[in-house]
């Protein structure tokens, strides 16, 4: 983060749509949810909470409240909504998807098994008659389709993980061409290429940290752990490539994914970077760098907001150029990038 082109000193952006966020439940519910809701008009809620996933339009209804309470008690964020979201298991049935699509789940989340953070009961099969039958409901009531894309197989190396589910990937594609599907926090080269290639109603989420960090950078800091893998240099600039591009497939999802510090500084790191509380200064920044300030808005709030069929978000979000340093520790948990220097500060 050194080459400057420091001209701006103020921008102010339409309210984000971050459209993967990790909310988690109880006390680190109330930790992480307001540094997005300060800046966010609306965030997905991912749907791998635990003891209780989300499931069905029961968890639906239940996670959306615990996440209101939360808000309710926070000054200024009643104008912040959650996008619900529930798991699609093999157990997964039509039925499950139109009730939970009529209380107001937007997207089924698919983690195939055991290639992240509880995905201990994710996806086995994604080509049986039952689950067939599901993603067509899904396609039927315009449930988009949001892809963890890793296949965890023998031999693979972590870094290989999103480039051999891309054959999976794709014939879901041609098996079900009117379902709205995101390639969800492409990290590779070939991922990226594969979503520009595919028609509109493919989309790639790209997170904050996937354009900045290689494997070198995730080997050296547990706190930069995360799946998919930061990967080769070829990929991280792939990554920035299409995020600066200004084409509406790709917009932001940033995947923040908080764990106590003690869950990532330990043997048995759990997966997950935690970019919530400095994502409009690190974008502001990877932005400028690129000499694309002007691109910015339309990447965090309105191809996301476009491809959801949702109005953009009314509200405004102001920063300015000030140089501060991102905490060693927000509450419980070790921010990405703690004790870094950023340029952009958020009013
Ligand atoms: O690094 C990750 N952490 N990737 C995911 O897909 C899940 C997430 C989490 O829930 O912690
Ligand atoms: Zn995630």
């Amino acid at each position: 983060m050194s080459k400057k082109v420091m001209l701006r000193r103020k921008i102010t952006l339409c309210r984000f749509d971050d459209m993967h966020c990790h909310f988690r439940d109880e006390t680190l519910l109330k930790e992480v949810l307001p540094f997005t809701a300060k800046y966010c008009g609306r965030a997905i809620a991912m749907p791998n909470t635990r003891p209780r996933a989300i499931l069905n339009a029961k968890d639906v209804i239940w996670y959306r409240d615990k996440i209101k309470m939360v808000l309710d008690k926070i000054p200024k964020m009643s104008f912040f909504k959650p996008l619900m979201t529930i798991e699609i298991r093999d157990n997964t049935t039509p039925q499950m998807i139109v009730d939970a699509h009529r209380v107001g789940a937007v997207a089924g989340k698919i983690y195939p098994l055991g290639v992240t953070t509880n995905s201990d009961q994710g996806l086995r099969e994604f080509f049986s008659n039952g689950i067939k039958e599901t993603f067509r409901t899904m396609q039927d009531v315009g449930m988009i389709c949001l892809i963890h894309g890793e296949l965890d197989s023998p031999r693979k190396l972590f870094i290989e993980r999103e480039e051999a589910f891309l054959p999976i990937f794709l014939q879901l594609v041609e098996n079900f061409p009117n379902l709205k599907t995101v390639l969800e926090h492409v990290s590779t080269e070939k991922g990226i290429n594969m979503v520009a290639q595919l028609g509109n109603n493919i989309a790639g989420s790209i997170t904050a940290h996937h354009p900045i960090l290689t494997l070198n950078d995730s080997r050296l800091n547990p706190n930069n752990i995360c799946n998919p893998s930061p990967n080769r240099f070829e990929d991280r600039d792939a990554v920035l490539k299409a995020m600066t591009s200004g084409s509406p497939k790709f917009f932001l999802g940033s995947d923040s994914a908080p764990h106590l510090r003690e869950q990532k500084e330990c043997a048995n790191i759990h997966c997950g970077v935690f970019t919530a509380p400095i994502l409009p200064s690190l974008l502001c920044e990877i932005f400028e760098i690129a000499g694309c300030l002007d691109k910015l808005e339309n990447f965090t709030s309105r191809f996301g907001a476009e491809f959801y069929r949702l109005p953009p978000n009314k509200g405004k979000i102001d920063l300015i150029k000030k140089e501060w340093t991102v905490p060693s520790q927000y509450g419980s948990v070790v921010p990405f990038m703690a004790g870094a220097k950023l340029q952009w500060q958020l009013m």
